[in-house]
């Protein structure tokens, strides 16, 4: 079965062919120019999807070397994201499938990237412990099968990908700030400055908005503001902040590996890139003798590959959603069930 996965949920237009599981074409076009705004233009985004998507399809096929006629399935992401963005992939790919007379699949954004780890050669083994981490979402899940997914935690306030990116952006790094907070961090002492960590009453959620406030208030009493802080300071202020999110994800996860009997421990999201957060997990891992899967730093960010993948699983399970599906900008509050095992 040859899937084609469109996404342009966010900032990275994506078009993926992958046949029986296997990639043809995963290509990526990151729209760097939001650099200078500080964060996403939610329209400047829309148009930039609306002149890569036609190239990027064309090029996919020259790259998986197979004529459109050949794709059985089309899919994308229908959501989350933002709402001008998403309507690209979505009507490129409904328009697609109604000229090609190929069934349509609808994806949700944030499913794609929890199987994402199928991408890989060694792949997860259920039931899956998954932590998705990303711009938008933080949840600790316990994925049971294909069309069975328990939410154990989620964030109640920022996600830590946003904590990252606002972190970022008071200490004077810039946009996207994830890799920039890494880069610093990586020179920085993890240990220079005590960040709190939340500790919450639901068992698994997260909150990382009294760790992000914490950093503002050190940067606004150390240096008034961002522009005065030395390169050295900026560096162990991105080490002790990341170390800290470091402590809080591994935390619950620990906590839930003692309580839920899973074979494989799965981290995925765009902050799934961290090094440290990467490192960390897979020491719990290693630690409870559970299988890791960990997608390549290229199937952490968004990638319509996991949107192909996740597509072709729905399709296996009957799940197609036809020209009528429409596009979301939150998760639904039911996307997965509340802990109830
Ligand atoms: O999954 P993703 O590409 O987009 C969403 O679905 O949100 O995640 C993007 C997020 C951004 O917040 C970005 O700063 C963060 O992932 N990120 C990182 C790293 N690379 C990307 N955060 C920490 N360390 C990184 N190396
Ligand atoms: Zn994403």
């Amino acid at each position: 079965m040859t899937v084609l996965g469109l996404e342009s949920s966010c900032d990275e237009t994506s078009v993926s062919i992958i046949r029986d599981d296997k990639i043809l074409a995963n290509l990526i076009s990151s729209q760097h120019f939001h650099l200078k705004y500080g964060g996403v233009v939610p329209e400047l985004s829309s148009r930039a999807h609306l002149q890569m998507i036609t190239p990027l399809f064309k090029e996919a096929l020259i790259k998986a070397k197979i004529p459109k006629e050949e794709i059985d399935v089309v899919s994308a992401t229908a959501g989350p994201g933002l709402i001008g963005a998403l309507l690209v992939g979505l009507n490129f790919g409904k328009a697609l499938s109604y000229s090609l007379n190929k069934p349509f699949v609808a994806v949700n954004h944030i499913e794609g990237h929890i199987f994402s780890g199928f991408l890989m050669k060694d792949k997860p083994e259920f039931p899956i412990l998954t932590l998705v981490v990303s711009g938008g979402h933080t949840l600790l899940l316990l994925v049971k099968d294909d069309l069975n997914i328990v939410k154990l935690g989620t964030t109640i306030d920022d996600a830590a990908g946003e904590a990252f990116d606002k972190v970022a952006k008071m200490i004077g790094l810039g946009y996207p700030g994830g890799p920039k907070v890494q880069e610093y961090a990586q020179k920085g002492n993890a240990n220079a400055i005590k960040f709190p960590i939340a500790n919450l009453k639901g068992d698994y959620d997260y909150s990382f908005s009294g760790l992000k406030t914490s950093v503002l208030r050190y940067v606004q009493k150390e240096y008034v503001n961002s522009e005065n802080i030395p390169e050295n300071d900026k560096s162990d202020i991105a080490a002790s902040f990341q170390n800290a999110v470091v402590k809080a994800l591994s935390q619950n996860v620990e906590k839930a590996i003692i309580q839920y009997n899973v074979k494989t421990l799965s981290l995925v999201g765009g902050v799934a890139a961290n090094m440290a957060i990467r490192e960390k997990i897979s020491e719990l891992a290693w630690k409870y003798n559970k299988k890791l899967v960990i997608p390549d730093i290229e199937f952490c960010g968004d990638n319509a590959a996991m949107i192909a993948y996740r597509a072709s699983k729905l399709f296996e399970n009957n799940i197609v959603s036809g020209l009528t599906a429409n596009a979301f900008p939150s998760l639904p509050k039911d996307a997965f069930q509340s802990i109830e095992i």
